[in-house]
Formats: structure tokens, C-alpha cells, sequence
């Protein structure tokens, strides 16, 4: 090691605050030490700061609110509103699915700060009857779709799985796996690789000390994604495997629809090379981003970014005029990609958060501060939107394929395990109800079916009131991914029989089901 150099590399980037307690350092602390800042470009982490700080600052001054334009109804489809075209983008799925042409990205390097777990956000059991966590529930939609391709198109066929982790989230990710034989996917298969991490800056671009001997870093976001892309071979594999198409989602959805075949057929039929899946957004104030076009080109405006006014403002049919509410899931043709990782990845810049950080102050001591005292730099998945050459936008039902897992549990709280865990449910006591089941209560009177969609603000598809205390209780009902990956498939199993919940029905069949008058 060569301390002197290291001193002098320092020096020149403004960054010598970093060694201050070196000689407080034991032999191993100092060789952890100087192999991080060894590895790090001080030239090129200085000109994303002053980059970001810029744009940051520019984008508060103006707000996007007047460049701003709604989806054209042409780059639009929707479960809803083209209910005849679906079994055809289904179709078109599978058959892409079945040739091996589809691939899906998980983004997981996130460090899951707001739900406050120490482990990767995949682990989490939101504490179904089945105890499955995140992660298992995708694995099993994969397993169940292959299933599906292969048997319409009568051949094997594989969906490669690739999972992006962050220093955080790696080693927990790999063991997880690996403890559960992937969960009977091949290892091969489930392709398991690092973002990147930056260092979180104070606002004057110093770099801040986590410890005396060690820099406070964070994954550089889920648009890391494109450089890591491209570092980490990840693309060649794609390439090596004859991948055409990828569905990239977020870990904390546990409704998502893992490489969703109608959105893939939709996508795909459409020429597009990018695509996003959105739910309407209904609240003017609710936290997503919208999908819109800004000076033309598309992109992801934070509820931030605009006026109230303008997020208030509704089209003649009533709705929101900025109503296409990003869900986090993106469809990519590989050669977009393989553009975006080769040519544009460079131009992306950093969005600046503004964060609390834990740091060493000069007399050593540490501070957690109560107020934002720096930053941290990330990229965003979307940010590619604008290089798109022919772009979609997929819209489906919120009750169906939306319920993100960003919080803990709390009195009146939302996104949270036990959202996720009663939007589950629901969605799959209507499958039931749709495939001619039933339920029953405990005095043997059947549960009124409760329409699908009902008004904004009324008690949510398949929940129960419990009268007694007014609030609600969904049916406790949950349906394995291994038997049906969307509701398809449970006629025979459930047409016209009775049940008490809770009903769990998985790849050994129904249990704790309790038919009429047994
Ligand atoms: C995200 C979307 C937002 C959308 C919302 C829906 C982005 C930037 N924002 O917001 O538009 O309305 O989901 O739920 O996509 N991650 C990484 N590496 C990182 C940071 C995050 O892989 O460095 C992953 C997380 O593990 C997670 C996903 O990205 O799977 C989303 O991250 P999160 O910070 O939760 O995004 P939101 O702010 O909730």
C-alpha cells in the first residue's frame, strides 16, 4: 500500500478530511481503507456531484408543469379498455416465452431504509398463510409460466432470471438462493449481479466518513442497473442466451405479474423497444410517478416535480388528465438495451436525494443528524425513457397488479406487509369467485361476493367488513403460484364448492377447505 500516494491522489480531488484518523487505524481497518479509495475515481465522482447539484437546482427553479403532455391514446393499452385484444398479447407472450426470447430483471439492490429491515426486501415474509416470502412468490410465477409455454407450444423452455443486487444486498441475496435450491429453478438460470456504489457527499462535495475508517456508501440507484449492465457482462449473457425481450421490475410488488405475457405480447406486437406498465392514478396526491411526455420525448415526473394544480388537473371524462401511475415495471428490447448500455448510460445524470447521514465529525465523534446534512446520488430505472424510438404503455387494474411493500406495519399506514398481504388475498378470493367457488362464514352463510370494481374510497374488492369493530378482514384465501400464475386453471378445483377460509390451495392440492355440510 502506498499511503503517500494515496495522500497525494486525495489531496487533488479536495478529499484529505478521508484519512484524518488513519493512524487511529488498525493494520486491517487501514488495508480495508486504502482498498476502498484505491478503487475509487475521485475525478469522475466530483463531476456527477457537480452535475447533479446543478440539475437538482435548476429543476427546482423550474417545474416541468408547462412542458408537460398526457400518454396519446395510440402508445396506449389497457386491460379495460381492450379487454378483445388481451388473448392475443397473451398469445404473443407465450410464444416469445416459449422460443426463450423472454428474460426478467429483478432490481433488488435497495437497502429497504423505509421498511426497516436489515436483509434484502425479497426475504420479507409478509406473513401469508404460506409464510412465502417475496422472492419465492416470483420464483414460483417464473416456474408456473414455463409450465404454461411449454405446454401451448409443446417444447422446453427457460425465462432467465436475473437478479441486480448492490453491495447491501449481495452476499444475504446469494445465501438466500442457494439455502432454498432456488427455489426449484435451475442455478443456472438465475443470474444473480452487483450495481454500483457511490459515496455519499456532503453539499460541498466532501465525502462523508461513516466511521474513522470507513466512507458512508450507498448503491447509485436503480438506474444503476444500465452501467452494471455493461461492467458486469450481464448483456453478453443476455446476448449468449438469444434473449430478445426483458421485463425489468421492482422486489417490492407482491402482486407483480413476473414477465407478465400480455404485457410482453402487447409490447412486442407494438414494435416497441420500451415500455411501462401503469395503474391510474386516482388521488392527485398519491406518491407515484407519472408516465408522460416532457418536450416531447417520455419520461417519469415525480408528484414533486409539478404543481398541485397541475397533478388537480382532469381531462372531459373526469379523470386526471396526468393519470398513468408508474408501477415499476418496464418492458426492453435487447438491442434498446444494448444502445442504452454501449451510447446513452453516460448521459444520464444523477437526481440528487437529500438525506440524514450518519457521520464522524472532526473531533471523531459520532453525529446522527435530525435535519439533512448531505447527499446521496442515484440514477433511475426510467431515465432511459426519453432514448425510446417506439415506446408503450400498458395501464391494468391497481387491485389486480399493484401493492408495493415500502413501509412497516403502523396504526393507519399504506404500502406496508399488511396491505400487501390483504391485496393478495383478495385478489385471490375473487379468482376463486370468478372460477364459480364460494365462501362461506362460520355460521355457514355464504360471503356476499363483492363487486370487482367499486368506487373510489369504498371497501376494497374481496374484503370483509368485521361488523364488530368496524374494520375490515379480507377472506383468508391464498392460491400457490405453482397452480395458477393469474387465475387461470381453478375451475376444477373449485367450481361450485363451498369454503371456509382459510383456504389455501397449492401444488398438493386444497387445504383446510371445508365443503358444505362436511
Ligand atoms: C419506485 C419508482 C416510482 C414508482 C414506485 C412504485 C423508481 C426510481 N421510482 O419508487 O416511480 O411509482 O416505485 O412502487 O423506480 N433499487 C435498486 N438499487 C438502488 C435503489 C433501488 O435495485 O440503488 C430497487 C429497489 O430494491 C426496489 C426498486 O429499485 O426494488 C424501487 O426502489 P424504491 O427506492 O423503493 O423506489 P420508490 O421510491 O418506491
Amino acid at each position: 500500500m502506498d499511503i503517500d500516494r494515496l495522500r497525494e491522489r486525495l489531496a487533488e480531488a479536495g478529499q484529505s478530511h478521508l484519512l484524518q484518523f488513519w493512524k487511529e487505524l488498525s493494520p486491517e481497518e487501514q488495508t480495508e481503507m486504502s482498498q476502498d479509495l484505491e478503487g475509487m475515481d475521485f475525478k469522475e465522482i466530483s463531476g456527477f456531484f457537480k452535475s447533479a447539484m446543478e440539475t437538482s437546482s435548476q429543476a427546482k427553479q423550474e417545474k416541468v408543469d408547462s412542458r408537460m403532455e398526457p400518454v396519446p391514446r395510440e402508445v396506449l393499452g389497457s386491460v379495460t379498455r381492450d379487454r378483445e385484444s388481451l388473448k392475443d398479447w397473451e398469445k404473443e407472450g407465450l410464444r416469445c416465452i416459449s422460443q426463450n426470447k423472454v428474460a426478467v430483471l429483478l432490481l433488488a439492490g435497495g437497502q429497504g431504509t423505509r421498511l426497516g429491515v436489515s436483509y434484502p426486501k425479497g426475504m420479507y415474509d409478509v406473513g401469508l398463510p404460506s409464510h412465502k416470502t417475496l422472492f419465492q412468490i416470483q420464483a414460483e410465477h417464473i416456474l408456473k409460466l414455463q409450465q404454461l409455454a411449454e405446454l401451448q407450444h409443446n417444447t422446453k423452455c427457460c425465462i432467465p432470471w436475473y437478479i441486480m443486487t448492490s453491495g447491501r444486498t449481495m452476499e444475504a441475496t446469494k445465501e438466500f438462493f442457494s439455502k432454498h435450491n432456488y427455489f426449484g429453478l435451475s442455478q443456472n438460470d438465475v443470474i444473480i449481479f452487483q450495481q454500483g456504489m457511490l459515496p455519499a457527499m456532503d453539499y460541498s462535495g466532501k465525502i462523508i466518513l461513516e466511521s474513522k475508517g470507513k466512507l458512508s456508501m450507498a448503491p447509485d440507484g436503480n438506474g444503476g442497473l444500465y452501467r452494471a449492465l455493461g461492467t458486469q457482462n450481464t448483456i453478453k449473457d443476455m446476448e449468449g442466451r438469444g434473449v430478445s425481450c426483458i421485463h425489468v421490475y421492482c422486489v417490492d410488488n407482491i402482486l407483480v405479474k413476473v414477465a407478465d405475457p400480455a404485457f410482453i405480447g402487447f409490447c412486442a406486437l407494438k414494435g416497441a423497444d420500451c415500455g411501462a406498465k401503469v395503474v391510474e392514478k386516482t388521488n392527485p396526491t398519491e406518491a407515484v410517478g407519472v408516465v408522460c411526455k416532457v418536450d416531447g420525448r417520455y419520461q417519469v415526473v415525480e408528484y414533486s416535480e409539478i404543481t398541485l394544480a397541475t397533478a388537480e388537473r382532469r381531462s372531459s371524462d373526469g379523470r386526471l388528465m396526468f393519470n398513468a401511475g408508474n408501477v415499476a415495471n418496464h418492458f426492453f428490447s435487447l438491442s434498446f438495451l444494448r444502445d442504452i448500455v454501449n451510447t446513452y448510460e453516460p448521459q444520464l445524470q444523477h437526481h440528487v436525494a437529500q438525506k440524514k447521514i450518519p457521520y464522524v465529525d472532526t473531533q471523531g465523534q459520532l453525529i446522527k443528524p435530525d435535519k439533512p446534512n448531505g447527499i446521496k446520488m442515484e440514477k433511475f430505472v426510467f431515465d432511459i425513457f426519453q432514448f425510446a424510438k417506439k415506446f408503450a404503455v400498458y395501464e391494468v387494474l391497481r387491485e389486480d397488479e399493484f401493492s408495493p411493500l415500502k413501509n412497516a406495519d403502523s396504526q393507519d399506514g399504506k404500502d406496508n406487509p399488511t396491505t400487501a398481504r390483504h391485496a393478495l388475498m383478495s385478489l385471490h378470493h375473487r379468482w376463486v369467485l370468478n372460477a364459480g367457488g364460494h365462501f362461506i362464514d362460520e355460521n355457514g352463510t355464504r360471503v356476499p361476493a363483492i363487486p370487482r370494481h367499486g368506487p373510489a374510497g369504498s371497501v376494497s374488492p374481496g374484503v370483509t367488513q368485521n361488523l364488530k369493530d368496524g374494520t375490515e378482514l379480507p377472506i383468508k384465501c391464498e392460491i400457490s403460484p405453482l397452480v395458477s400464475y393469474g387465475g387461470e386453471g381453478l375451475e376444477e378445483l373449485v367450481k361450485g364448492v363451498e369454503f371456509r377460509p382459510t383456504l389455501v390451495i397449492d401444488k398438493d392440492g386444497l387445504h383446510q377447505l371445508v365443503k358444505n355440510g362436511l
